[in-house]
């Protein structure tokens, strides 16, 4: 197959590109250090391709810098696929995320909402947060290292990786189950266990961030029903493999 990775230089991304060509399958990675900012929308040819995984996401807690940029990206997307007849259109959401659809997660909702409609061959995976999270979005200040109070049940990225690739390889299943981790944590509590781990003597602090966003992050709004799919590793076994 030929598959077009969306965001295919991030940390699901290129995880995906990865397990791809190990599979022996030609891959397409659009990102804007690849030469393609789908964003603005110019330039996208997907001829040949069979499916698109949409791993792209912009660096934003901003509600409208959200919509505005999953709204450019999904619509030119789904927009270059009818042209080229691609049969399927992959993208990775958050569990919980469109019924909060606040701050970052507004981006999302609306990315769902616009794939939904577009009367396109779809599937959507939703799932809760990577490992890699918790370092990726904590805020570094001096020895300090600072995360919202948020309770996940977090998985691997490569668990995700592996699954898309999965979803890819087969017909398009609208709503897929919600894909999610085997234990619940903290992610302050999750950064510094992986912090004890490498032997960094740094503190981490959670901090409430107000307002509903910051409510639905702290009361279980994104964790996953009892119907997700649960996939390992759990955090003790990825962070002792690191
Ligand atoms: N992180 C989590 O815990 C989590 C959980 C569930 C779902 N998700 C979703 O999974 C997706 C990927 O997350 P991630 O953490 O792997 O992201 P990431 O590491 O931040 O990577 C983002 C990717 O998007 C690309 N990108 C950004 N702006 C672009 C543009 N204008 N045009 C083309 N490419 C662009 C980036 O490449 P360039 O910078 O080279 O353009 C990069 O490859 C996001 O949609 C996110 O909402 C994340």
């Amino acid at each position: 197959m030929r598959i077009a990775i969306a965001g295919g230089t991030g940390v699901v991304g290129s995880r995906v590109v990865r397990l791809a060509e190990e599979a022996g399958h030609e891959t397409l990675v659009l990102s804007r250090s690849r030469g393609v900012d789908l964003a603005a929308g110019s330039g996208l040819d997907l001829q040949g391709v069979d499916a698109v995984v949409d791993a792209s996401g912009p660096a934003t807690t901003s509600a409208a810098k959200s919509r505005t940029f999953f709204e450019a990206v999904t619509g030119g997307l789904l927009r270059a696929e009818a042209d080229a007849g691609v049969a399927h259109h992959i993208a990775l959401s958050i569990v919980g995320a469109a019924g909060i659809a606040r701050g970052y997660y507004a981006g999302k909702a609306l990315q769902e909402q616009v794939i939904a409609a577009s009367g396109r061959p779809w599937t959507i995976l939703r799932t809760t947060q990577f490992f890699e999270f918790a370092e990726q979005n904590a805020m570094a200040l001096g020895p300090w290292r600072i995360l919202p109070r948020m309770r996940s049940r977090p998985l691997a990225a490569e668990t995700v990786a592996e699954r898309l690739l999965e979803i890819a390889e087969g017909p398009p299943l609208g709503d897929a189950p919600d894909l999610a981790g085997p234990d619940e944590f903290g992610m302050a509590e999750l950064l510094r266990e992986i912090l004890r781990a490498r032997g960094e003597r740094r503190r981490v602090l959670e901090v409430p961030l107000p307002g509903g966003f910051g409510r639905a992050l702290r009361d279980g709004s994104i964790l996953p029903g009892p119907e997700a799919e649960i996939r390992g590793p759990s955090a003790a076994e990825w962070i002792a493999a690191r």
